[in-house]
């Protein structure tokens, strides 16, 4: 195997690509554009969506790319040897043109030839198959003639053999994933590629583009199939150094010595200070991609902004941890700048505001944490006495509302002391605090409610059918820019650029008073502002949120963000009507309406 650099094999790959006919295109960035359902780029072909799904691109059809991702999946996983949040991904596509005639041939090449991986290391799956989607036999044949034996060919179900879509919907499909055997001996007779006991080393993963899923949940097969491949930077320099772990490769090492440097300690030294090193290492060079991004967003209780919250305040804890003195993130950034300032240009240009950000915020949570920290220490040493090993919703709320302790990173406190938390009491305690700031606030705008009546309440949730109503008429760039609520009518701003037409006024409120009259039940959840985007809510007023949040639901008709009240069914909030639909401010339209008994 050649042991390369993420520099080399970056370029190694790219350059293999345009030697097969692909143009290089600019990876995009790691916040999505216009797509709802997940919050970073997590994948190479996730911009890449429209082209596969058929949209031309300008590129053309053969295209390579490197891609920085993100996955927050197990953001509590980090911390290990091998959990990275973010990666660089490699990636080559086929947009209706090759498919796995060429794409096989390809990958044999380039893991052999270019990468120089003995043939006999290497061992392939593909997809059983399942009703309505056939076996892949022609993978395994061209596998096969290749030179790998039958023994080493694997066909594995959906769970492992399938990929895609990147969100809830979109293009999908089997794939083949190629395997390094490390040399390890088989944990057991079933040992094999895809095995959680590590013997097999999953290298590179060729999607095989050949359907789409709808929103129903349906695979539709594409006519025009795709090729989309990936391979992660950090994971595979790992194993052609011959290292065990990515933290010991070059893309780590320089962070965790400054790190090391700041705490008076070195890598490898003591396992438990390694952990938090690590932590620090991932979580401010992830920091640093999202800061330093494109369309880089700032810590904040919402969205992008609170992974990225986590992350800082998680990282800024283990610092304290290790011993470390005053402000230390912008000095790790420093060397994450350092070390991808080259293929990320965009990093040293927001070079300053990625220092600003991190010391603002990584400031503001130290004034509270070490105050929160003895707050911690006297509940857990009253517990204790008492014989209770788990913290109350109550407690976690506390350290939440009063020093910002994400419910996440004081679960990670707990655990340490082998205590568990009531999170459930805790979504008890913040809707309840929610419940009380609203009273509290009654007469003013939150939520744009006025009083509590019946009647207000009703025309609350009219609120919500109007705006999932007018972005179902009008298009999803509908959003709510304002609304104000008296016992006698609604009134709501949403940004669309030209006055409706009276059809669509109609279709509107025949939209509303069908899911009126469909009687369909109000419901209501507690969540993180992450999962509340994953599962579609509608959110916009997002500097309003705390960090955990409401979803109404109503049916299936409409999921918003808010903090209440509702009906707590439809049935009987009476008939809907608009009175007047004009304009409000450039961009901005307004309608009044009632419910009309
Ligand atoms: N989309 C596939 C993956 O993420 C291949 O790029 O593994």
């Amino acid at each position: 195997m050649k042991s390369l650099t993420a520099n080399e094999l970056r370029k190694l790959f790219i350059d293999f690509f345009v030697s097969k006919g692909h143009v290089q295109i600019s990876g995009a960035s790691v916040i999505p554009e216009n797509d709802p359902t997940v919050l970073f780029t997590t994948a190479g072909m996730h911009p890449l969506v429209p082209y596969l799904l058929g949209q031309e691109h300008p590129a053309g059809n053969r295209l390579t790319d490197y891609q920085k991702c993100i996955r927050t999946g197990d953001i509590d996983s980090v911390g290990d040897p091998h959990h990275l949040t973010c990666f660089e991904m490699l990636g080559n596509w086929s947009l209706g043109d090759y498919f796995k005639k060429e794409m096989i041939p390809w990958s044999y090449e380039f893991l052999t030839k270019v990468l120089e991986i003995p043939a006999e290391k290497l061992s392939v799956t593909v997809f059983e198959g399942e009703e309505g989607i056939p076996r892949d036999t022609e993978s395994a044949e061209l596998w096969h003639s290749m030179g790998i034996p039958y023994e080493r060919i694997y066909f594995m179900p959906r769970e492992d053999n399938w990929w895609g879509p990147a969100g809830e919907t979109g293009p999908c499909g089997p794939d083949t994933e190629m395997f390094i055997d490390t040399g390890r001996p088989a944990c057991g007779p079933d040992c094999k590629p895809g095995c959680s006991c590590g013997k097999y080393f999953e290298v590179w993963n060729d999607v095989l583009m050949g359907y789409r899923k709808t929103k129903e949940g349906q695979y539709v097969e594409m006519d025009r199939k795709c090729i989309d491949t990936g391979m992660g930077i950090e994971r595979t320099i790992a194993i052609l150094q011959g290292k065990k772990s990515v933290y010991d490769t070059e893309v780590m090492q320089p962070i965790l010595k400054v790190i090391g440097e700041l705490a008076g300690t070195n890598y490898h030294d003591d396992e438990e200070k390694d952990v938090s090193m690590r932590i620090i290492a991932d979580h401010i060079r992830t920091s640093t991609f999202i800061l330093g991004d494109q369309r880089g967003v700032s810590p904040s209780n919402v969205g992008q902004g609170y992974i990225l919250r986590r992350l800082i305040r998680r990282a800024v804890r283990h610092g304290k941890k290790l011993g470390i003195q005053g402000s230390f993130l912008a000095k790790v950034a420093q060397v994450v700048i350092q070390l991808y300032g080259e293929p990320y240009p965009e990093l040293r240009d927001n070079e300053q505001k990625v220092y600003d950000e991190l010391t603002a915020e990584e400031e503001k949570f130290s004034l509270t944490l070490e105050k929160g920290e003895k707050q911690f220490e006297k509940m857990t040493f009253f517990l204790e006495k008492q014989g209770v090993r788990e913290i109350s919703g109550g407690s976690a709320f506390k350290l939440y509302d009063t020093y910002g302790f994400p419910i996440e990173l004081t679960k990670e406190l707990a655990e340490e002391k082998g205590f568990t938390v009531d999170e459930k009491g805790f979504e008890e305690a913040f809707a309840k605090h929610q419940e009380l700031s609203r009273t509290a606030e009654a007469g003013q705008f939150k939520s744009g409610l006025g009083d509590h009546s019946e009647q207000t309440t009703a025309l609350h949730t009219a609120t919500h059918l109007l705006h999932a109503a007018l972005r179902k008429v009008l298009g999803t760039h509908v959003q709510q820019k304002g609304s104000n609520i008296t016992p006698e009518r609604l009134r709501f701003d949403f940004s669309h650029a030209e006055k409706m037409t009276p059809e669509q006024i109609r279709e509107v409120e025949d939209l509303v008073n069908k899911a009126i009259s469909d009687d369909l039940k109000v419901t209501c959840e507690t969540m993180s502002p992450a999962e509340a985007v994953e599962k579609g809510a509608v959110a916009f007023f997002s500097s309003k949120y705390g960090e955990q949040v409401t979803v109404y639901t109503v049916g299936d008709f409409s999921k918003e963000v808010c903090a209440g009240p509702h009906v707590e069914h439809t049935g009987d909030m009476g008939h809907f009507h608009i009175l007047k639909e004009e304009s409000s401010s450039a961009g901005v339209r307004r309608i009044k309406a009632v419910l009309e008994k």
